[in-house]
């Protein structure tokens, strides 16, 4: 069955026969709940309740000529599942209500009309962005904080490789932003923007330095003990809800180095100007695995600025060039001194 707004009743008859609805319940409405690239993603409202239905297919939703795993569904399912022995985590997360792995179809607790937290980027030029309360970060650093020490193991589960989704993001993490000539007009962007990024591509240390860490994400094959990791923690991950501060999203999860979770989290701070005491406080709030990596963390952390900045993924960013230039400079030397 592929999921379709336009088709209600094919959906109903669906979802009665799984037994996620009752036989007398009525699809009213098919709405988008929200922003996604990836997955095609509704809010179901039936008479009786509302819920979320996410099917992974074979593309990138938003750009369908890039093949995309369809596991993905399957590996957010199990996510929800491994972490259902701890209620910090799941009351942080929507319940998983249904998974179907021959449609890659999840149904998800409709955790309400809610944004994100990517207003986080916007903010006037070199004006100030709405910075973090005490109480959201707490809430989002306990999440990762909770998940890298309670699901620390010595091999990582082989279900949870999911290993074609790592080997996508880690082709648009590092290597694509640092092809001198991978076709994307960086001036498309901002212009000037191009010119900026070109010392990054021709920069053969740091590519060198880049390389290895791309192989600590994809092969995990240099530490002693492997978090269970979100995958993919930024501000599009972290919703707003009526009951506070929620996660959602764990589809480029796997067992691997807590150092890239936190570095990613650390880079987007950044990269939504929010004042050092932030990131202080992050550092400060986030209880450290056994090993765990600092070196690491600041590669991870300059790596995910830089292919934000100069790679296809790009983020509603208020920044201008000049601050992009300081942001640079800053992961490179952050993937450089570590
Ligand atoms: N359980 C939920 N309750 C309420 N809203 C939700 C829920 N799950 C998703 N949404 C909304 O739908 C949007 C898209 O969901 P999600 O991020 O899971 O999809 P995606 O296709 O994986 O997105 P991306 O391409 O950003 O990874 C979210 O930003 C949010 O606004
Ligand atoms: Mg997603």
């Amino acid at each position: 069955m592929y999921l379709d707004a336009n088709q209600p009743l094919e959906l109903q008859t669906y979802l009665i026969n799984k037994g996620w609805i009752s036989p007398d319940e009525t699809l009213l409405s098919l709405t988008k709940p929200g922003e996604g690239n990836m997955n095609y993603t509704l809010r179901v409202q039936t008479n009786a309740r509302s819920l979320i239905v996410k099917q992974a297919r074979p593309y990138v939703e938003k750009y369908p000529t890039i093949a995309a795993p369809v596991e993905r569904a399957v590996i957010e399912g199990q996510f929800y599942q491994r972490v259902g022995c701890n209620p910090i985590l799941t009351g942080a997360m929507p319940q998983l209500l249904g998974a179907d792995i021959d449609e890659s179809l999840l149904v998800l607790e409709d955790l309400g009309e809610s944004s994100d937290f990517t207003h986080l980027y916007q903010g006037s030029t070199n004006g100030p962005n709405h910075t973090l309360s005490l109480d959201e970060l707490r809430q989002l650093v306990a999440f990762i904080s909770l998940l890298h020490n309670q699901f620390r193991v010595a091999q990582p589960d082989p279900a949870f490789a999911n290993q074609a989704m790592r080997t996508l993001n880690a082709e648009h993490i590092f290597n694509y932003p640092f092809l001198a000539d991978n076709g994307f007009d960086l001036d498309t962007v901002q212009a000037g923007l191009q010119a900026l990024a070109m010392p990054c591509k021709q920069d053969d240390a740091l590519k060198k330095a880049i390389a290895t860490l791309a192989e600590q994400y994809t092969s995990n094959n240099r530490a002693e003990f492997y978090s269970l990791l979100h995958g993919d923690y930024y501000p599009g991950s972290w919703l707003h809800t009526k009951a506070g501060t929620r996660i959602i999203d764990p589809e480029f999860c796997f067992y691997g180095p807590p150092e890239f979770d936190l570095g990613v989290m650390l880079a987007h701070l950044h990269m939504a100007r929010q004042p050092m005491a932030v990131l202080e406080q992050v550092l400060h709030l986030y209880d450290r695995p056994d090993g765990f990596n600092d070196t690491l963390l600041h590669q991870f952390t300059g790596v995910e600025i830089m292919r934000r900045l100069i790679g296809l993924a790009q983020l509603p960013l208020s920044l201008s060039l000049a601050e992009k230039k300081v942001l640079l400079a800053k992961a490179a030397q952050l993937i450089h001194t570590a």
